[in-house]
């Protein structure tokens, strides 16, 4: 039986855009469903044990499910509770474990809560959220920013007083210093962990916890107008609020109540804390079940050293029961393919998957999909529409999967998607790569599988033995292995002494040569090695 602590990893499935079984253009459950064989359990599969589902629950879709407007009714484009306990049943038989995305920050504008606390000031929901009177010159309270563009309030003209949003003025934030708020939102938990869901991702932690006073946050003296202007400002009073870790321990013992269940955070670096610090913080919320999930690999360049320096700062101090939970690729940054190229791609897969704890896999990175490119009139991101033209929309990251070179790449018998399958589909695609050994699906195919049989893999120990000159090298074992993964990240050839006698078990372009104790790679070839 899979559980969170042998899982090999876990795949990211955007619904929208996974498989549309109803043919209106977009993905919906039941396409999941049918998708489960391609993920786990037949011969053909990718063999992935867990996947995390983007938001599904109600929503008016302005930020495509990150706006909620019921957090237990699946939202109708998706399906029925019922299509949702059928993919629960199936994927219960396959042993695939199931993680939804949870939106603690904000609600839907058209929520229940939302719309009663518009009513009236005495209204019993008003403090749900963030409501302020205006500044003494009748303009916003204070001034934040929205993430999405422009101020963090929007004014309520009924009653004068202006709203909190971080994101958009359809996500108010909810005011998480109401007990009954944070009892309301556990509850949601409970009723998604009771219909057999294993754990959660939590959206956009950092903004749940606000200065009380709602101070102005500092003028950033190093923006730069030409980049986004949410950089402004320094966020220092806008979130990350002391009371953070107490609303989020809130929800994670509601998740403890369940066996076998974690909580992973989104949380992105912030240049104003020491980095370690915040990691800490995220650990010790409750440090055997609720992770932070390590994003830097998103932003960085992928040099050697980067990695060792990230995987040393995770490495370092995880207590027995933690894991590190690492993303290369998501719905919200450009794709690993667009980012460093095909054969570089390939290599941070290796790494990737041969690092303990349980790594994310967007999906459609198994196969090398690039982000696709959307015309100014196929433009859905409120990001990009919001703020235009800074290259900050998330559509070309998002376009339907790559299942063959047929209509609609096989994701949809509709006349139009929701967003334009990528032209790519007839070089990237999964049908092409199923038997292709050498192909991105072939090699994730054979990571993972490798990966499920070795707990050295999983849980093993990390040794850097070279870092630098594109070479980087370290060693994963336990006490029954003993592995060497080695990746040139040059455009050279790379020959590399190894003190010990082993052998080549995995090679990414299988292009590497052994000659006695040297061993030599050509340019972005990597292997895994088993010492003797
Ligand atoms: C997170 C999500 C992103 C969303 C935002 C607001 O960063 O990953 O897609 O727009 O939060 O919920």
């Amino acid at each position: 039986m899979t559980n969170w602590k042998n899982v090999n990893a876990i795949y990211q499935i955007y619904p929208r855009s996974f498989q549309d079984e109803n043919g209106d253009g977009v993905g919906d459950l039941a396409g999941i469903t049918a998708r489960l064989p391609y993920i786990k359990g037949e011969q053909n599969s990718l063999g992935i044990d867990a996947i995390w589902i983007s938001p599904i629950f109600m929503s008016p879709m302005a930020d495509f499910g990150y706006d909620v407007s019921n957090y237990t009714a699946i939202d109708p484009l998706f399906g029925t509770l019922q299509d949702f306990d059928k993919l629960i049943h199936e994927a219960n038989s396959r042993d695939i474990l199931v993680m939804l995305d949870f939106v603690p920050n904000h609600s839907s504008d058209q929520h229940y809560w939302f719309q009663q606390a518009l009513s009236s000031k005495q209204n019993r929901y008003r403090n749900y959220y963030h409501f302020r009177d205006p500044a003494a010159d009748g303009g916003p309270p204070n001034n934040w920013l929205s993430v999405f563009g422009g101020s963090a309030w929007e004014l309520d003209e009924a009653s004068g007083q202006y709203y909190l949003h971080s994101f958009l003025k359809e996500q108010p934030d909810l005011n998480w210093e109401n007990p009954v708020v944070q009892e309301e939102m556990a509850n949601v938990l409970r009723f998604w962990l009771k219909r057999g869901v294993k754990g959660f991702r939590f959206d956009a932690v950092r903004w749940m916890a606000k200065d009380i006073d709602y101070r102005d946050d500092p003028l950033n003296p190093e923006f730069d107008p030409s980049g986004d202007p949410y950089h402004a400002l320094i966020h220092q009073y806008s979130r990350y609020g002391d009371r953070l870790d107490f609303y989020l321990k809130s929800l994670t013992n509601a998740v403890d109540e369940y066996e076998n269940s974690i909580v992973i955070f989104e949380d992105y670096h912030d240049s104003r804390l020491p980095r370690d610090e915040q990691i800490d913080r995220f650990y010790a919320i409750d440090g055997d079940s609720s992770f932070p999930i390590n994003l830097e690999p998103i932003h960085f360049e992928w040099t050697p050293r980067d990695f060792a320096t990230n995987i040393a700062r995770y490495q370092r101090g995880l207590a027995a029961e933690s894991e590190m939970i690492m993303a290369v690729g998501n719905h919200d940054s450009s794709r690993i393919v667009a980012r460093h190229g095909v054969e570089k791609a390939k290599l941070i897969a290796l790494i990737q998957l041969t690092l303990s704890g349980v790594p994310i896999v967007y999906y459609g990175d198994e196969i090398g999909m690039d982000d696709g490119h959307i015309a100014l009139e196929d433009v859905r991101d409120p990001f990009e529409l919001n703020v235009p033209g800074l290259g900050l929309g998330r559509d070309p990251q998002r376009t339907p999967m790559q299942w063959s070179d047929e209509y609609n790449a096989g994701f949809s018998a509709a006349g139009k998607t929701w967003l334009p399958v990528s032209d790519t589909k007839r070089d990237v695609n999964v049908e092409s790569q199923l038997d292709d050994e050498t192909s991105f699906f072939g090699l994730y195919k054979r990571l993972l599988s490798f990966r499920s049989s070795h707990c050295a893999l999983r849980a093993g120990s990390y040794d850097p033995l070279l870092v630098g000159k594109g070479i980087y090298f370290y060693v994963v074992s336990d006490d029954q292995d003993k592995f060497g993964v080695v990746a040139n990240f040059s455009d050279e050839v790379q020959s590399i002494l190894i003190n010990e006698d082993y052998g080549v078990l995995l090679s990414v372009q299988r292009s590497s040569t052994q000659e006695g104790n040297k061993l030599v790679l050509p340019p972005y070839e990597g292997v895994i090695i088993r010492y003797l």
